[in-house]
C-alpha cells in the first residue's frame, strides 16, 4: 500500500468527525427513495474521499472561477461543501434521492458557520436537468452510466449553443469518458492519478485548443496509486454497481 493511500485511509473518518456532518457512509441506491428509470443506471452513494477533492481542487485554479460549479448526483454533498470554500457564484447539486438531498443540506448547515446561500440542492433526476447557462464546472464521480450521462452531456451541449462560453468537466473515476471523448467539444486537459482512482479534466475547446484557457498549474504532481473504485462499475466502462448484494 502506497504512503498516499495509507494518509488517505487515516484522514478519512477525520472529515465527519471534525465538522459534525455525515458523508462518510455508503447508502445503497436501492434502499434510497429514488425511484424512476435511472435507478437501474445508478451507482451506490459513496462520497468522493476527502483527501482527493482537495487534491483536485488545489490542482485546479479554481480560485477566480465566478460561474456556478454543479455536482451531477451529490449524495451527500461532499464535494459542495468543499465547494463553499471557492469562489463559485452559485454551488449546486443535483440529487435524485430525497433522503440523500436532506442529509446533503443539514450538511451544509453544519459545516458553513454562517447560512450559505450559493448551495442549492435540487431533488431531481440528472437526465432531466436543464443547465443554467452560469454553470461551468460539471463535477461528476461516477454517478451513473451511459444512458443517463449522454443525456447530461445533451443538457451541456445545449446550454452551450445558447450561451458558448468555457467550461470545464471534472470527471473522477470517468468510466463513461468516451461519451466525452467523442462528442468533438471536449478536450482532455488533464489526468489526475489519485490515490483511489483517477480524474479527468475536460474543457470545451471551440475550433482552436490556443484559445483553451488552462486551470492547471504548470508543474504536475501526480500522486501515483490506482484503486478499487476504479472496479466499480463492469468491464464495458459503463455498467453501474448494483445495490443487490449478488451485483458487488
Ligand atoms: C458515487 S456517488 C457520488 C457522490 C458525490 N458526488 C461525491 O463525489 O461525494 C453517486 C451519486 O449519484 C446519485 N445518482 C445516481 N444516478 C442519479 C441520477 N440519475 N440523478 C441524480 N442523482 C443520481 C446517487 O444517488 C449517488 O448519490
Amino acid at each position: 500500500m502506497t504512503a498516499s493511500k495509507v494518509i488517505s485511509i487515516v484522514r478519512e473518518p477525520m472529515f465527519d468527525a471534525v465538522h459534525g456532518t455525515d458523508t462518510a457512509t455508503r447508502v445503497q441506491v436501492h434502499d434510497t427513495d429514488a425511484s424512476g428509470p435511472n435507478v437501474a443506471y445508478a451507482v451506490d452513494y459513496e462520497p468522493t474521499s476527502y483527501h482527493e477533492a482537495r487534491a483536485l481542487f488545489q490542482r485546479l485554479r479554481l480560485t477566480d472561477v465566478h460561474g456556478a460549479f454543479v455536482d451531477f448526483g451529490c449524495g451527500k454533498g461532499r464535494m459542495l461543501l468543499l465547494a463553499t470554500e471557492y469562489s463559485f457564484g452559485r454551488i449546486v447539486g443535483i440529487e435524485f434521492s430525497q433522503q440523500l438531498c436532506d442529509t446533503a443540506r443539514a450538511n451544509v448547515q453544519k459545516y458553513c458557520s454562517s447560512t450559505e446561500e450559493r448551495v442549492e440542492i435540487l431533488n431531481e433526476d440528472a437526465a432531466s436537468y436543464e443547465l443554467s447557462d452560469d454553470e461551468v464546472v460539471f463535477f461528476f464521480f461516477n454517478p451513473f452510466a451511459e444512458a443517463v450521462m449522454s443525456m447530461v452531456l445533451e443538457s451541456i451541449y445545449r446550454s452551450l449553443r445558447r450561451r458558448n462560453r468555457q467550461v470545464w468537466v471534472i470527471y473522477n473515476n470517468p468510466r463513461c469518458r468516451a461519451l466525452f471523448e467523442s462528442g468533438g467539444v471536449f478536450l482532455k486537459v488533464d489526468e489526475h492519478r489519485l490515490p483511489r482512482t483517477r480524474a479527468f479534466v475536460y474543457t470545451n475547446v471551440g475550433t482552436d485548443p490556443r484559445s483553451v484557457r488552462s486551470l492547471l498549474p504548470e508543474r504536475r504532481a501526480d500522486v501515483p496509486g490506482a484503486g478499487e473504485a476504479t472496479e466499480r462499475v463492469g468491464a464495458d466502462g459503463c455498467t453501474p454497481v448494483r445495490s443487490s448484494s449478488s451485483g458487488r
